[in-house]
Order: C-alpha cells, then sequence, then structure tokens
C-alpha cells in the first residue's frame, strides 16, 4: 500500500471515530520559527535534539454539539525537526496531539502558552529529570515559552500529558488540555501489533455543556470536594462516540482522561476484554476480564478483534454500574446523592452508574490474520525483598480531614518536602497507600471516597490491595500485573507498591488524580536525594 492510501485510511478512521472532515496534521511542511526572543531558557547546545516539537495551548472554538461552537482550549502540535509522523492534531476536537515516539530519542518540546491562565505541560508517566517534569514551580504565563529536554527512557506505552499548575490542573483539563504521548520501542516493534489505522486511541471523558453548548465545569462546593462529574460522555471530545471497523483486529488504547469519574468497562455483550498493557506498557501475557476498572488518569491497552463478526454488526463499549465510589461513611444514603452531583435541573450520572462509551460498527471486510501473542514482553519487576524498607513500609494516607483533601494530613506546599518525603537515589522502596486512614473524626468519615495515586516520574508495580467499599463490584477489574504508574484506591483500600528512584535527583509530586482533589491539595512533593 503506498503512502497516501495510508493516510486516506487514516482520515477514514479518525472521521468515523471523531466527526467530519478530520485532516492529519504534522506532516513535516512547517519549517521552524522557534527563536521567538520568549524563551524561559535557551535551548541548551549540549543537548542533541532527535526531534524537536513546538506545542502550543491556546483558545479555539470547536462543533461538539448541534448549533452552537464551545469554546475550549487545546493543544496543537507542529515538528520543527524530525519525521512528521512524530505528531498527529486530530481536528475537529480539543483532545490530542496525540505524539508518537521511539525509545532512546532525544526530546526537545518548546511549550507556548497562549491560553490566558499560567500554565505547565506535565508528561504523565515518564521518567524525565525534574526540570522536564512540568512542576507547578514551574509554570509560564500566557505569551512564554517553556523548553523541555529529555531522552525517552520509558519503555513502550501509552503515556500522556496534560498541564499542572497547581489549583488549576481541573478547569485546564476540563477545557480540552491532554493529549497523547505514545512510545515504541524494539520488544514492542518485534511483535508486530495492529498499527496505523488499527491502532486507535480512545480517550474517555465526562462533561456538561449549558443551554449554548458551552463547557460548565464545577457548580459549587460539594462538587469540587468530590470531584467534577458531567452529564455527557465524550470520546476523543465527541458525544456519542461510533467507531467503525473492518473484520481484523485492533489495539484500543483506552485513557480515562476525565476529572474524577471512574469506568468499569467492558463490551455489551459479555464478550471478555482483552488487556494487553497498562500505564507502563505490555503485560508479561494478554490478560482476559469480564470488566476491567479505570481511575482517572489509568490506561489499558486492549486487544480488540473482530474477525469473525458479521458483516453490519454492534458492539458497545460501555461503563457497568458499581458501587463503593460514593459511600458515605456516616451518612450513607444522604451523602450519595450529594456525591453523585446531581444538580438541581440535571440528571447527572453517578460515580458507578451504567453509561455506554463507544458504540462499534463492523462496517467493512479485510483479510488479515494476526493472532494475539501468547508472549508480549518480559517484566523484570522490583523484588519486595531489594527494597531498603522492606519491613517498614513509607505509608502515605489519603484522607479527607473536615473539607480538605489531605495525605498525612497535609495539604500542597509549592517546594517544601517533609522528613518522611525524602527517598534516596537508587533505592528501591515500599510504600503503603491507604484511602481512608484512621480516626479522621466525623467529617473524615462522612467524605470518603476513591482516591487514584499517581507518583510522578517513575513506573511501580502494585504487589497488594486489600479488599474495598464495594469489592465485589469490582474486585475482577483490576490488572496489578503490569508497570504502573497511577493506583486507584477505592474507600478502606490500602495498596502496596514498589518503586525505584533512578538517574534524576530532584523534586517531584505525587498526588491525588482526582482533579478537584488535586487542585485542593492532595498533592506533595517527594525528594530524591543522591
Ligand atoms: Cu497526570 Cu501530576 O499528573
Ligand atoms: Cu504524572
Ligand atoms: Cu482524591
Amino acid at each position: 500500500m503506498n503512502k497516501s492510501d495510508n493516510i486516506n485510511r487514516r482520515r477514514f478512521l479518525q472521521s468515523s471515530l471523531i466527526g467530519s472532515a478530520a485532516l492529519l496534521g504534522g506532516s513535516s511542511l512547517f519549517l521552524s520559527a522557534r527563536c521567538d526572543g520568549r524563551e524561559q531558557k535557551p535551548a541548551s547546545s549540549d543537548f542533541a535534539a532527535d526531534i524537536e516539537i513546538e506545542l502550543t495551548a491556546a483558545s479555539d472554538e470547536i462543533s461538539i454539539l448541534p448549533g452552537q461552537k464551545t469554546q475550549v482550549w487545546r493543544y496543537r502540535a507542529r515538528v520543527l525537526k524530525g519525521s512528521g509522523d512524530v505528531v498527529q492534531n486530530l481536528e475537529d476536537t480539543f483532545t490530542g496531539p496525540v505524539f508518537r515516539l521511539q525509545r532512546g530519542q532525544k526530546v526537545r518540546v518548546y511549550f507556548k502558552n497562549e491560553i490566558p491562565d499560567k500554565s505547565i505541560v506535565h508528561w504523565h508517566g515518564l521518567h524525565v529529570p525534574e526540570e522536564a517534569d512540568g512542576h507547578p514551580r514551574f509554570v509560564i504565563k500566557k505569551g512564554r515559552t517553556y523548553i523541555y529536554e529529555f531522552e525517552v527512557k520509558n519503555r513502550a506505552a501509552t503515556y500522556w500529558f496534560h498541564p499542572h499548575p497547581h489549583g488549576r490542573t481541573g478547569p485546564q483539563v476540563y477545557n480540552g488540555l491532554a493529549g497523547l504521548f505514545l512510545v515504541t520501542d524494539e520488544e514492542e516493534r518485534a511483535l508486530d501489533l495492529p498499527s496505523g489505522d488499527y491502532d486507535v486511541p480512545i480517550v474517555i471523558q465526562d462533561r456538561t455543556f449549558d443551554r449554548d453548548n458551552q463547557l460548565v465545569y464545577l457548580n459549587n462546593r460539594m462538587q469540587r470536594m468530590t470531584g467534577f462529574l458531567g452529564e455527557q460522555i465524550l470520546v476523543n471530545g465527541k458525544p456519542d462516540a461510533e467507531l467503525s471497523v473492518a473484520t481484523r483486529a485492533y489495539r484500543f488504547r483506552v485513557l480515562n482522561g476525565s476529572n474524577s469519574r471512574i469506568y468499569k468497562l467492558a463490551w455489551s455483550d459479555g464478550t471478555p476484554l482483552v488487556a494487553i498493557g497498562t500505564d507502563g506498557g505490555l503485560l508479561q501475557a494478554p490478560v482476559q476480564k469480564d470488566y476491567i476498572i479505570l481511575g482517572p488518569a489509568e490506561r489499558v491497552d486492549l486487544w480488540v478483534d473482530f474477525s469473525s463478526r458479521p458483516l453490519g454488526s454492534e458492539l458497545t463499549l460501555k461503563s457497568l454500574p458499581f458501587s463503593g465510589a460514593n459511600t458515605g461513611g456516616m451518612m450513607g444514603g444522604g451523602m450519595m446523592g450529594m456525591g453523585r452531583n446531581r444538580g438541581r435541573d440535571r440528571n447527572i450520572p453517578g460515580n458507578g452508574d451504567e453509561l455506554t462509551l463507544l458504540r462499534v460498527r463492523v462496517d467493512r471486510r479485510e483479510q488479515e490474520t494476526r493472532q494475539l501473542p501468547q508472549q508480549l514482553s518480559q517484566i523484570d519487576g522490583f523484588d519486595l525483598s531489594d527494597a531498603v524498607n522492606r519491613d517498614n513500609p513509607r505509608t502515605f494516607r489519603f484522607a479527607m480531614q473536615g473539607m480538605k483533601p489531605t495525605i498525612n494530613g497535609r495539604t500542597f506546599q509549592m517546594t517544601k518536602v517533609a522528613e518522611d518525603e525524602i527517598v534516596k537515589l537508587n533505592t528501591t522502596e515500599v510504600w503503603q497507600l491507604v484511602n481512608g486512614g484512621g480516626g479522621m473524626g466525623m467529617m473524615g468519615g462522612m467524605m470518603q471516597m476513591p482516591h487514584p495515586v499517581h507518583v510522578h516520574g517513575l513506573q511501580f508495580q502494585i504487589i497488594e490491595r486489600t479488599p474495598s467499599a464495594g469489592w465485589d463490584s469490582i474486585k475482577d477489574g483490576f490488572i496489578d500485573s503490569g508497570w504502573k504508574d497511577t493506583v486507584l484506591l477505592m474507600p478502606n483500600m490500602r495498596a502496596k507498591i514498589l518503586l525505584r528512584f533512578e538517574d534524576y535527583t530532584g523534586l517531584f509530586l505525587y498526588h491525588c488524580h482526582n482533579l478537584e482533589h488535586e487542585d485542593l491539595g492532595m498533592m506533595r512533593n517527594y525528594s530524591v536525594k543522591a
């Protein structure tokens, strides 16, 4: 197949998924105009970048619903150096762009902030130096440029990027700022997984629109405390999303890009899901699940085989009902009502209500015989016995104290680290992450809710997870065998994770990825010291 066929087919796929007139950007048509004299720090001469990308965050308006256009913020990217395939801007949606990089490439990104708010970009899941991690202390004002320089050291996986200004991450992601950072490597390429048109990003988010089709964020303080839940599901920025597919195997890269909504992914006809990867890349072998729980910021790569489906058949990716996400220790049902963000005149589905996410229609025949590999990768995990604190896990309690979401009783301080937040370079540790924590008093008990806990700068392993509220409705949905950067802690749950601090010293973040909790301060620094 020649290149232009390929492009046409990609266009077709995009239009079928995200609406009409999709075009691919990023064909290296652009020449560099990078020295605008407004850079925060100059590009360093001793960093020989293989790839240079200009990434701009700006206001735009997009047709999302019939009628009036919607004001959004969106990222757009162009390649200044290297192959144009590195960047794919998705047209007519705020989602994206999609970056496609190879492990080992050296990347320089010029982030230009053109939104009327301070911002900074964080590469979620990537192992990069502290200056490239998008810490809120590096925010830049509108009109400024921040230069990132880093080598892609991570293994092949679905990483992503989004803003990270303190107190403003929730609204900025909500307004449309989030893209994908896909990494490939030799191990993955050897498997010859479905690629190109057959490697489909599925970014799931929830949004609420007003009568004029404009995005509505938080309505009240209670929503801020529980986390934003939207009225409608968008996939890649589109409501009522549909995807037309051929009779063959696909790779679906599912990202939960929602501020606080949790999904219990399943196929409508009961076909099991086949997971091939998690946050940090390929599993050792495929895992078959009746459903998969995906908390905010988590990713799962699915192998989806339509080859035996008849032409014209339809299948729906759903979120099945589950419980535990809105439990109120003391007030029970009363708290449920509030936790579900039910507005006065709206019927906003709660966390745990059934939802339709994506309709898939098999509408063309294709001859393709790709088989699911039984062995996907070699995971050389850490060993608990290597942890310097194996008998004495570092414990972090994520809990509401009064109206404040806290970690070990603290909230975010821009550059502060506590005694128990300092770790040593080149060591492996075990951390115990606890949702709730004892003796929190009445409000603490009442305000129990899920906390998707994320650690910056590394991929960890989950070695233990205890039952939680709603356990029976979620217990088979976790994939803890692969690399992770986010672990969903349901109410009362404890998880133990193994992490290793390598290569980079400095300040990194760990926080709840319920973006409203994060913005309220359920975020702290940890410091890696030599
Ligand atoms: Cu995706 Cu600090 O987060
Ligand atoms: Cu992150
Ligand atoms: Cu939280």
